[in-house]
């Protein structure tokens, strides 16, 4: 198994993304926006692998409604999968749940898939294709 990222819910992406660089001496690569799931993202190397600051654009999107839940934090891991349709399948034939019933491109333009938190001990787990 290898974590491609862990996404964090922020309110404040900017105050995020400086307390990353600051504190830990991470590097910011990329930022990205997606209208349709309401939300703005950047992206801090950490190693081989990454974390990805998650802002809602809106209340009524999936990552605005946890943050007014469950407050700033830790919103889901990803896995990197060497085949996304093998993945999703294998999750499936193991009886998991998955959000997303077919591959979709994810921020880092690769292909994605998310896993229901409830399949996966209460982690809301993302299959990113690498
Ligand atoms: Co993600």
């Amino acid at each position: 198994m290898k974590i491609h990222h862990v996404g964090v819910a922020v309110d404040d992406l900017d105050a995020a993304i400086r307390l990353y660089t600051t504190a830990f001496g991470a590097e910011l690569t990329h930022r990205a926006s997606n209208e349709k799931d309401g939300l703005k993202a950047a992206f801090l190397r950490a190693g081989e692998a990454e974390v990805e600051l998650l802002q809602p654009l809106r209340d009524d999107t999936p990552v605005g409604k946890f943050l007014a839940k469950r407050g700033p934090g830790l919103h889901h891991i990803a896995v990197a999968v060497p085949d996304i349709e093998k993945a999703i399948a294998d999750a499936r034939a193991d009886g998991l749940e998955m959000i997303d019933q077919e591959p979709r491109i994810g921020l880092h333009g690769t292909r994605i898939a998310f896993i229901h938190p409830r399949s996966v001990g209460g982690v809301l787990t993302e299959l990113v294709e690498t």
